[in-house]
């Protein structure tokens, strides 16, 4: 798959620019406010920065992503750190091996990424593998303008719009909030703050 190639390149061979070693104001703000730190799963979750970042604010952390070089920098990391962290090599529409709920899911940049099939199972499963009042917090690009040109590694189809965003998850999460920004370069992103509501299809 070109997209998982694309990303184990930039962690082998290049110093992503996500790769920054700070976790968000906004996940540290959610942290400060909520005094329940129970179970996270933190998905794309690259070398693990906020999955430690968790953890070491007392969280049960779970962290998934499909490059092999991010989960080895991440089981590093945290072994230094020694934070006692479960990190799965998988993909995050496949996470079938996944049973216990989780109270707080976080996604950065990588829902984004994902194709519209995709995109389905991961929020199929999230419902899944949450519970009411689980809070699921996104962080998204939305797509570039079709006339923008692009640099020659960039994917034309990454990026997911705000209405799809909401009504990917419309099913099961209600939208509590939602900031809009750019990226660097000024792309336009957003996060979002959902909260699941209590069991609305059945469980498969
Ligand atoms: C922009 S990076 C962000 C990494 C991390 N969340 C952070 O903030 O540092 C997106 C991550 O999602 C991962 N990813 C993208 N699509 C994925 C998929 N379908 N399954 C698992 N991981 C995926 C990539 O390997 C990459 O580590």
């Amino acid at each position: 798959m070109l997209r998982k190639l694309f990303f184990d390149f930039q962690y082998r061979f290049a110093r992503p620019p996500w790769d920054t070693g700070i976790t968000p104001p906004e996940v540290v703000a959610f942290v400060a406010n909520n005094s329940t730190h129970g179970r996270a799963l933190d998905l794309g979750c690259g070398t693990g920065t906020n999955s430690i970042y968790l953890a070491s604010q007392g969280y049960q952390v779970v962290g998934v992503d499909f490059s092999s070089k991010a989960i080895a920098s991440a089981r590093f990391k945290a072994k230094r750190e020694q934070l006692a962290i479960d990190f799965h090599v998988a993909d995050v529409t496949h996470l079938e091996f996944l049973n216990e709920p989780f109270d707080y899911v976080l996604d950065i940049g990588c829902l984004h990424a994902i194709d519209e099939t995709g995109r389905t199972r991961y929020a199929e499963h999230i419902a899944r593998l949450t519970q009411s009042g689980s809070v699921f917090m996104l962080y998204a690009f939305s797509p570039r303008p079709a006339n923008e040109p692009r640099h020659l590694i960039q994917f034309r189809n990454v990026g997911i719009t705000p209405d799809q965003v909401e009504k990917l998850f419309a099913s099961d999460f209600k939208l509590e909030r939602i900031e809009h920004g750019g990226d660097r370069d000024e792309r336009k992103s957003a996060w979002y703050w959902f909260v699941r509501q209590s069991n609305s299809r059945p469980v498969r």
